[in-house]
């Protein structure tokens, strides 16, 4: 029998997209591991699928437009639709020696190139997909550190930790989430940024809070919301995050 629902996790061959991945499965969901390295995405889409989920590779590289056309005519080819796309894929560039006003311009553009600008490349080879989907969920995987009114607030958890790049590009993410709601209001698509929290992965380190299993949450229960659900917020475990 077939899943009834297509998902697709981006930057999903470790870490929280991972987990996303497998407890999306787990819910008998036909699941495109999206990796933009071949070997280490079917090595992780194998290990999901030799337990018996419906995990298959995808290669999506989300800084490379080519890539992003042909992993979407490969899921219109198999399915024809998309039904939901977990934008996951990140990374988190600093240069720790230079100060905020300081920081490399390569750092601000590469930072943007994969968190902001894959982003929307993605969304907007995929929304065709999505638009074919009786519920269409669209996750951006933001961050705490994107709120610029908690990075705004003397207090708050962020005031005094600034990731500048990483920061700038997350809060991006939101807007970008707050405008694609706007458009989406009158359709079953809802789309809504995702804190999954400080998870213990490459990128956040060993001194992180939460396990993947965990951190993964956010991102799942946005995916499986109903048609009453948010369309435009900004979420974690179900409470809201400032913008
Ligand atoms: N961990 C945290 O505490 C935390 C907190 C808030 C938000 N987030 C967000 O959650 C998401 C997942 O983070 P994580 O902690 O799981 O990070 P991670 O362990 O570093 O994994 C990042 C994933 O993104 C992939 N990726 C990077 N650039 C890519 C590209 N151009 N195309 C396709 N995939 C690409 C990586 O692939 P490769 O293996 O090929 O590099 C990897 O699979 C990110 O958006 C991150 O900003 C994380």
């Amino acid at each position: 029998m077939n899943n009834e629902k297509i998902a697709l996790v981006t930057g999903a061959n470790k870490g929280i997209g991972l987990e996303t991945a497998r407890q999306l499965a787990q819910q008998r969901i036909t699941v495109l591991l999206g990796a933009r390295d071949r070997a280490r995405g079917e090595t992780a889409a194998r290990k999901l699928s030799q337990v018996g989920l419906d995990v298959r590779f995808l290669e999506i590289d989300v800084n490379d437009s080519d890539s992003i056309r042909k992993a979407a005519a490969q899921v219109e080819r198999d399915f024809g639709r998309l039904d939901i796309l977990i934008n996951n894929a990140g990374v988190m560039l600093h240069d720790e020696d230079k100060k905020i006003g300081e920081q490399p311009l390569e750092v601000w553009r590469k930072t943007f190139e994969t968190n902001f600008f894959g982003l929307i490349a993605t969304t907007r080879e995929f929304l065709p997909l999505i638009r074919k989907s009786d519920a269409g969920r669209i996750v951006n995987l933001s961050s705490i550190l994107g709120s610029t009114s908690l990075h705004a607030t003397p207090g708050s958890p962020t005031y005094d930790f600034k990731v500048p790049a990483y920061d700038v590009s997350k809060a991006a993410v939101n807007a970008f989430t707050v405008h694609l709601a706007y458009e989406l209001k009158d359709t079953k698509i809802k789309v809504n940024s995702a804190h999954p929290g400080w998870v213990k992965t490459e990128m956040g380190g060993e001194g992180a809070v939460m396990e993947i299993v965990d951190g993964a949450k956010t991102s799942v229960a946005l995916a499986m919301i109903g048609e009453d659900g948010p369309n435009g917020a900004f979420l974690h475990l179900g409470e809201p995050i400032p913008w």
